[in-house]
């Protein structure tokens, strides 16, 4: 018979940082319960059933494979979302670029757009909080895309619609009062592509050329045809990049750059404000 208690200790030898929280979590998954009941009840019996299946999902942990594709689910926002190996993991370092919007003006019924939306995360979480805001998601990837729509589906959020494109393509004359993106931007020869969760996700989804900067700069050269006027780009991109990201803004001619910064106080995100009335078109 395994208890609870006994089942959490064998597998917090599991090789990671956070071995006892992956125990947990994995637990919680295989028996249906939430943590409370894993304190509250530690002498608690699996069944055979459940005991099988919680070994089985703490050998794939022990492979390094993420617990969200584990468990199929990773929390943003506060909201469940479904993910795969289609698509990046959405982070809580995207969640800050969430968190300064919220404290900026925009017209009340604004049109967004998310653009590479992966599993929906940035486009669901504004869509949630901006009910009257009308937002498009696009991503070269058809599966990340229906990802994102049963996101949607299962989060019940109804101002968020979308749809397959190579970045601006499927959306051609249309514009924006607000564009935001969290892009590929790791150069190919970056170490930390070999460790932890990013071993489990696309390339498609984490790397870009130029030192990790081209799918930025092409998001930036190509948003002027898609901005209204005094809308506003917002950019995800790595802790060291800001000064090139911004840098780009400017000479793009883009007004009001600046960046900001995650938890742990690297600068992650950039944006600027497109006035259109002093560029010609
Ligand atoms: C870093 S992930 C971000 C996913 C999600 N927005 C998030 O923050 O969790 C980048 C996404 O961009 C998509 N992508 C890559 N190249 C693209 C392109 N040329 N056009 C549209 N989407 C692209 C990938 O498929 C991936 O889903």
């Amino acid at each position: 018979m395994l208890t609870i208690k006994a089942a959490l200790s064998e597998a917090s030898a599991i090789a990671s940082d956070s071995a006892r929280l992956d125990a947990e979590l994995l637990l919680c998954h295989a028996i249906g319960k939430q943590r409370t009941y894993l304190y509250t009840w530690p002498e608690a019996a699996l069944s055979d059933q459940q005991a099988s299946y919680f070994n089985e999902l703490i050998e794939r942990r022990k492979l390094g494979e993420p617990i969200a594709h584990i468990i199929g689910q990773r929390e943003f926002w506060s909201l469940p979302i479904k993910v795969n190996a289609s698509t990046l993991i959405p982070r809580p370092a995207t969640e800050a670029l969430i968190e300064w919007l919220l404290t900026q003006s925009f017209p009340s019924n604004c049109e967004l757009l998310d653009l590479g939306a992966g599993t929906g995360a940035i486009a669901l979480a504004l869509g949630y909080e901006k009910p009257a805001w009308q937002i498009t998601g696009l991503d070269i990837s058809p599966a990340a895309v229906a990802l994102a729509q049963e996101n949607a589906l299962n989060l019940q959020i109804k101002n968020c619609t979308f749809q397959v494109s190579n970045w601006f393509s499927a959306i051609q004359h249309r514009r924006y009062d607000l564009i935001i993106s969290n892009p590929p931007y790791i150069d190919a020869k970056d170490p930390h592509l070999l460790q932890g969760d990013v071993r489990f996700e696309p390339l498609s989804a984490l790397v870009a050329e130029e030192n990790g900067l081209a799918d930025l700069r092409c998001i930036i050269n190509d948003s002027i045809e898609h901005l209204n006027n005094e809308a506003t780009l917002i950019l995800e991109h790595g802790y060291n990049q800001a000064g090139e990201v911004r840098n780009m803004l400017l000479a793009t001619g883009f007004s009001d750059v600046g960046s900001g910064m995650d938890l742990d106080g690297h600068e992650r995100f950039s944006f600027g404000r497109w006035r259109a009335n002093t560029h010609e078109r």
